[in-house]
């Protein structure tokens, strides 16, 4: 088991590959973590810089049109490019944007369609790709590091929605260095694939709220990341929904509503709740509906990739407030962001005539259960620092090495059933995300207790806790490399990752 080793004593440790590469890139002159000589260092430092209008209705994500002639088909072109944004009163912002979006465009499919979506690569000397991030695609489909998109060029991306794989997944680029940076300038949007029948009630709606983390410096221009980023994950100024600061959701008073939670945020945890009085009723996760809802949570920890589908009742008039809870996620060095208190969404109830809402059904599925698994792999996440020649190196590893495209890590069969242990004793939690498939948590482990779930539920993202390990169940039903790693990007691209081949 590798700890995590914090040196300031100028003995360095082994980075090597791409790690190494890309704290060359980042070209950052740092004397030390204690003594910060700017405060550009600081995630927080541009706060209140830009003032960003909040209060205005909570807007749809623009949906990407199909341009399919047939029925039973999706097709579409996703042109990611620079573009302009107006985050902030008279400031006009450069972004990364999936035809003039960002937030992309909210992709919308139906069980069983067939999907043709072409990137045309037009971002200026930069490779990049497109992950469907959760859904059960041909790894060959699955915008994999290693299959990059040249500048300039297109690529079609094909591949069927199967029976069953209703859910919300997203998508966003996967190109082998510049993953979290092509995230945090904008390239991100919802993948919804709606089931032929629904058992959740129309009248609650269907209201995304994805969740995007903006920081502006004054001059309303996307700082780059600075060694504490590389760290914890970019964290920035302002949580967006929809890529507003705080908007509000008109509703008639003694409706129910359902949401659906996107973190696609690059490194923030969102521990959520609307308030002591108005609980929510849990009824999906990354993978679809539950087996039955699970009333009456009072706040949720939505990790960085998570996505949950919560029902909630606005019984009175009056407003509610979706905001975030204190979670302490380990932070290393400075500048550990207040995560408390932020008001990410207003509902405001008002009187009206409605029906009483119908109820939610006991029973939304059934989950089958994986089987018994007939192979057991580890995986420990390991994190290590040191002051280096050229400043702070830092590494982030699983199993003692740092990501190589040209490793596979281990090979696995088609339809196996696997247990995968995911072990976190390092100082931070570490999101861990599979690729092309989702997965069920057996059980949780930390100081010699055993929890299980308390529920079943189909994930592809799971937060694993300092301390803690994570036992999940999963298989891949289609041959190719696929991906493992933190979903906290800075993470992802120093080197928390692996891949491994199902054939
Ligand atoms: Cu959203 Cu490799 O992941
Ligand atoms: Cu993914
Ligand atoms: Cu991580």
């Amino acid at each position: 088991m590798k700890r995590r080793e914090f040196l300031l004593t100028g003995a360095a440790i082994c980075i090597s590959g791409p790690a190494l590469a890309q704290m060359k890139m980042m070209n950052h002159d740092m004397p030390g973590m204690g003594t910060m000589p700017n405060g550009q260092m600081m995630p927080q430092a541009d706060i209140g810089a830009a003032s960003l209008p909040e209060g205005a209705p909570l807007r749809d994500l623009p949906r990407l049109v199909n341009t399919a002639t047939e029925p039973g088909r999706f097709e579409a072109e996703l042109n990611a490019a620079p573009a302009t944004a107006r985050f902030a009163e008279g400031l006009d912002t450069p972004v990364l944007a999936y035809n003039g979006q960002t937030p992309g465009p909210l992709i919308e499919a139906a069980e069983g369609d067939h999907i043709t979506i072409t990137l045309a690569n037009r971002i200026p000397d930069e490779e990049s790709t497109i992950h469907w991030h959760g859904m059960p695609v041909p790894a060959d489909q699955d915008g994999n590091p290693m299959d990059p998109v040249a500048a300039g060029a297109d690529r079609v991306y094909t591949f069927d929605v199967p029976e069953g794989s209703a859910a919300s997944y997203w998508y966003h680029p996967h190109p082998h260095g510049k993953t979290a940076e092509q995230v945090y300038r904008g390239l991100a949007g919802v993948f919804l694939v709606k089931p032929k029948i629904d058992p959740i009630p129309p009248a609650y709606g269907d209201t995304v709220l994805f969740f995007t983390d903006l920081r502006l410096a004054a001059d309303g221009t996307m700082p780059p990341n600075n060694m504490v980023d590389l760290m914890n994950g970019r964290v920035g100024d302002y949580v967006l929904v929809n890529g507003q600061k705080n908007p509000i959701l008109s509703v008639i008073a003694g409706t129910k509503r359902r949401f659906r939670l996107f973190n696609a945020t690059n490194a923030r945890f969102l521990r959520l709740s609307f308030g002591e009085t108005t609980p929510m009723t849990i009824i999906g996760t990354d993978g679809g509906l539950l087996e039955a809802p699970i009333a009456d949570v009072g706040d949720i920890l939505l990790a960085p990739a998570e996505r949950l589908e919560v029902i909630v009742a606005f019984d009175k008039p009056g407003t509610t407030t979706l905001g975030t809870l204190d979670y302490d996620r380990g932070w290393m060095g400075p500048g550990r962001p207040n995560e408390a208190g932020l008001s990410l969404l207003r509902v405001q109830a008002v009187e009206g005539s409605t029906e009483p809402p119908p109820p939610l059904p006991a029973r939304l599925r059934s989950i089958p259960d994986l089987g018994t698994p007939s192979v057991k792999r580890r995986f420990v996440f390991g994190e290590a620092m040191s002051m280096g020649a050229n400043g702070m190196e830092m590494a982030f590893m699983i199993n003692g090495a740092s990501f190589d495209m040209k490793r596979v890590d281990f090979v696995s069969k088609v339809g196996q059933v696997e247990l995968w242990e995911v072990q976190n004793p390092a100082d931070m939690d570490h999101p861990f995300h599979v690729h092309g498939t989702q997965f069920q948590v057996i059980e949780r482990e930390r100081g010699g207790n055993v929890s299980k779930p308390l529920y079943k539920a189909w994930r592809d993202t799971v937060n694993v806790a300092r301390g803690e390990t994570v036992r999940v169940a999963l298989r891949q039903d289609m041959p190719g490399p696929r991906m493992y790693h933190c979903h906290i990007l800075e993470h992802e691209q120093l080197g928390m990752m692996g891949q491994y081949v199902a054939s």
